[in-house]
């Protein structure tokens, strides 16, 4: 499994060469499935928790996000995405 984001697939202001790395990502896991090899390439929302990423995230960062549609994934709701993501088969 590898962790990609959704700037990859809606864009996200200020981060072209994020979403082109993760982009990569989904397709190389595409491409592996395809030849029949595994792989899932889940496609995170922003964390909520204030770590990683998210740390150091400004205020009008978080309103941006917000506006983007996107609600700030919670702890239980991402492992829970996670299990998911693998159970569904899908690869991207
Ligand atoms: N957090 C989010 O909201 C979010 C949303 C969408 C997608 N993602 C994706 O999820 C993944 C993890 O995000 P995160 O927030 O957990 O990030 P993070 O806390 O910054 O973790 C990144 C990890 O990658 C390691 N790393 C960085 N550069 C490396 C290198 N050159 N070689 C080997 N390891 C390296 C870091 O190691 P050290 O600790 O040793 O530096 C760290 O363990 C990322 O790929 C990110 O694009 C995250």
């Amino acid at each position: 499994m590898v962790f990609s984001s959704v700037a990859g697939t809606f864009g996200s202001a200020g981060q072209g060469a994020y979403a082109a790395g993760n982009v990569f990502l989904d397709a190389l896991v595409e491409y592996r499935r395809a030849l029949g090899l595994p792989g899932v390439s889940l496609v995170w929302g922003p964390w909520a928790r204030d770590a990683g990423m998210t740390r150091g995230l400004s205020e009008a960062d978080r309103r941006r996000m917000a506006r983007s549609g996107l609600p700030p994934v919670e702890a239980e709701q991402g492992t829970a995405l996670f299990d998911a993501a693998l159970a569904s088969g899908e690869p991207v």
